[in-house]
């Protein structure tokens, strides 16, 4: 990462933020560039995020990288999106770990490819001590299956008598998932205009506010999220019950 713009804090920034990164195909095809041109610019976009989440006040960011449901693009597209992540963490772990940003990856790793897996073994491990950001990166994700593997792992210290059904509780649920020890994020942003969740975070976004934005992943820079932000910043969570007076 190269250069460095320290951005202003942002009085009640929310401080678990999670990004739906999409929009690159249509960004590369209304330029006629090939889908994967979207891609590797949107790769430049992560990193410029990343660099500006921590002076903003933005303590954990999650993005959407790799949908179980990705898997059905084009082999080729596939194929450019699984190296990408590699260069990714090749290029970047240094300047991770030296900004002091923490990377766990969520979602099914089996999948991956080796490779692609012990590189994200490693970038969890360098990073683990980090403690400015963390940035929390869903590969080959789904909530849905997120879900299915949390009931399976009850279900099995049931069947072990480990656990008594009464004593599933919607902590001890959400202490199996992906996601475990993370607080739920307070915001989720969607770029390219499309306003659905897409199997993100299902259980997570119970109460989280929502940015849906009319920019593509591409274009989304650090001056447009420190707008986001602002907005958001700004709304009043109510969390079910009646405004405070
Ligand atoms: C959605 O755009 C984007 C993706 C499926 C891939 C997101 C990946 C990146 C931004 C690459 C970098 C990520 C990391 C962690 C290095 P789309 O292709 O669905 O766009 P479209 O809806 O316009 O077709």
């Amino acid at each position: 990462m190269s250069e460095h713009i320290e951005y202003m804090k942002i009085p009640n920034c929310p401080e678990h933020v999670a990004i739906v990164m999409d929009g690159n195909g249509r960004w590369a095809a209304e330029r006629g560039l090939p889908r994967t041109h979207g891609h590797h610019r949107g790769v430049e976009r992560v990193r410029e995020i990343v660099r500006a989440a921590p002076s903003l006040g933005v303590k954990i960011l999650t993005i959407y990288a790799f949908s179980t449901e990705n898997w059905h693009r084009p082999d080729h597209e596939v194929r450019v999106l699984m190296s990408l992540f590699r260069r990714f963490v090749v290029r970047e772990v240094d300047d991770l770990e030296t900004t002091g940003v923490r990377v766990r990856f969520i979602g099914q790793r089996e999948r991956l490819p080796g490779n692609l897996r012990n590189l994200m073994a490693m970038m969890e491990a360098r990073t683990a001590q980090c403690r400015d950001l963390t940035l929390q990166i869903a590969l080959n994700y789904g909530a849905r299956s997120e879900l299915v593997d949390a009931v399976r792992v009850l279900a099995e210290r049931v069947r072990a008598g480990d656990l008594d059904p009464d004593a599933i509780t919607e902590a001890e649920l959400g202490a199996n998932l992906y996601t475990q020890g993370l607080p739920d994020p307070d915001l989720i942003i969607r770029t390219s205009g499309e306003k659905r969740l897409s199997n993100f975070l299902l259980w997570q976004s119970a109460y989280s506010e929502f940015a849906f934005i009319p920019e593509c992943w591409p274009d989304f820079t650090a001056g447009l999220f420190a707008t986001v932000l602002r907005e958001a910043a700004g709304r009043e969570r109510r969390f079910g019950m009646v405004k405070a007076t």
